[in-house]
């Protein structure tokens, strides 16, 4: 076969099928616990002004500096494709007047987000991600019950076993300028030993030297002073309430540390499996952030999970999803009397709502019938000639091999009956096969 014409751009792909199955049970695990823990659903555009992650992520994170795809109108406005959720939530929260709303607000997303980073396996420039954000509440109980939807997701997608929560606390926003302080005054007077862009991160953001991958900034970085010693007695305990309530709910954790808007609780879920360290999904809470995006000051914390990643985690543990689309019944035809006939047949089937296909472009029999084997149906009916003219119809069980000749009266409500409930084919419950 030679190679087609065209092919999806690096880093993006096509969403099969096969794959479907699985983002349509993750989103559906998702929004049915999203509604019973009484968030609502916001979806914000697939791009805003540039500013709105300019100024949430900060100028200095990674998404900013390198990953954001960015384009200017023909007006010259400059719009970024949105790498993350987040920054829309708060910037649609703000814009709509939420802030009026009950407290906490609780919203919930299932969307596409775009990174400009290098692909790999697990890392995409437009990859699907479900977050929650809760907006308007400071108190860590609600952190432990955000950490929890996650877990439960996880749990009921059955991968919770494979992922260890990692947790950690960056204090409050005056413990991290206190700690800011500190490490500025211990890298002055090193900047020859950092690299190019921990120089300009040293006085912006020089929490940002923590995590860089060169080797002389990690030796540095090593025996800089750590944050523990900056934390307030109310960080302290806010952290130590936010271990007892996972505690409580039987959400076990591992201690570490994390990314950048983030104060107090920051989490991450982290593969066990060795040398894996493709998170599913991270968050945490983010006190600053809706004043930094011209608000008042209000507490909110959320999390957001990779759906590429929970499907590759899926099927590494073997999960498969229930298959919605597995055809329950094949019509077959033979000779246009009965064509015509299974045409409006069809109709039935399909209003009952059952999955069935009829191959009334094809007139071989034969070619019917291996298609319907292709295609997994669980029963075939066949009409031919005789049967039309006899009120008959062929019903055959594809598994058993098995057939009879039956009634055509009654075929419908028969067909319901054998398919399951009002329609709906039985299924097996997913990963108890
Ligand atoms: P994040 O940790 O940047 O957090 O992303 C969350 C998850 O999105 C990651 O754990 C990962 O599974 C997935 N992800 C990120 N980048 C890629 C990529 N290039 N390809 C595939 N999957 C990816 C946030 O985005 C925060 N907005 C989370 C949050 C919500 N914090 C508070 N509220």
């Amino acid at each position: 076969m030679s190679a087609p014409l065209f092919q999806t751009p690096k880093g993006v792909r096509d969403i099969l099928p096969e794959d479907h199955l699985y983002f349509s049970f993750i989103k559906k695990v998702v929004r049915h616990h999203c509604r019973r823990f009484g968030f609502r659903r916001i979806s914000t555009p697939i791009f805003e002004n540039v500013e709105v992650f300019n100024r949430s992520a900060g100028e200095t994170s990674d998404i900013v500096e390198k990953e954001m795809f960015v384009f200017e109108s023909k007006s010259g406005k400059r719009y970024a494709l949105k790498p993350e959720g987040t920054a829309g939530v708060v910037r649609a929260y703000l814009e709509h007047g939420m802030s009026q709303l009950p407290k906490p607000v609780e919203l919930y997303y299932i969307e596409p987000h775009f990174r400009y980073n290098r692909p790999q396996q697990g890392r995409y420039r437009q990859f699907h991600q479900f977050g929650v954000e809760v907006i308007g509440e400071a108190d860590a109980a609600i952190d432990a019950q955000v950490i929890y939807l996650a877990h439960r997701i996880n749990h009921d997608l059955g991968i919770a076993d494979r992922l260890t929560l990692q947790l950690n606390t960056l204090g409050s926003l005056e413990d991290r300028k206190k700690y800011q302080e500190d490490l500025i005054n211990y890298f002055t007077g090193k900047e020859r030993s950092l690299c190019e862009d921990c120089k300009r991160r040293m006085l912006k953001n020089p929490l940002r030297i923590l995590d860089c991958k060169e080797e002389d900034c990690q030796i540095l970085a090593s025996m800089a002073p750590k944050l523990k010693t900056s934390l307030s007695r109310e960080s302290i305990d806010h952290f130590e309430r936010l271990k007892e309530y996972l505690e409580e709910l039987k959400v076990p954790y591992v201690l570490n540390r994390g990314l950048d808007y983030y104060t107090h609780t920051v989490f991450e879920f982290w593969s066990k499996k060795e040398g894996a360290q493709n998170a599913t999904g991270g968050g945490g809470r983010y006190d600053g952030l809706i004043e930094i995006m011209g608000g008042e000051s209000t507490p909110a914390v959320g999390f957001a999970a990779g759906i590429e990643r929970v499907v590759d985690y899926m099927k590494e543990a073997g999960i498969r999803p229930p298959n919605k689309d597995a055809v329950a019944i094949f019509v077959a035809q033979l000779g246009l009397v009965a064509k015509k006939k299974c045409l409006s047949l069809l109709n039935e089937l399909r209003d009952r709502g059952l999955n069935v296909v009829g191959a009334v472009g094809k007139d071989s029999m034969k070619a019917q019938m291996a298609l319907a084997d292709k295609m997994k149906a669980s029963y075939s009916l066949i009409l031919g000639q005789i049967e039309v003219q006899d009120g008959t119809i062929i019903l055959r069980n594809m598994e058993k091999g098995s057939q009879e000749t039956v009634s055509y009266e009654g075929i419908v409500d028969r067909m319901v009956k054998l398919c399951g409930g009002e329609g709906k084919l039985e299924q097996k419950k997913l990963w108890e096969e």
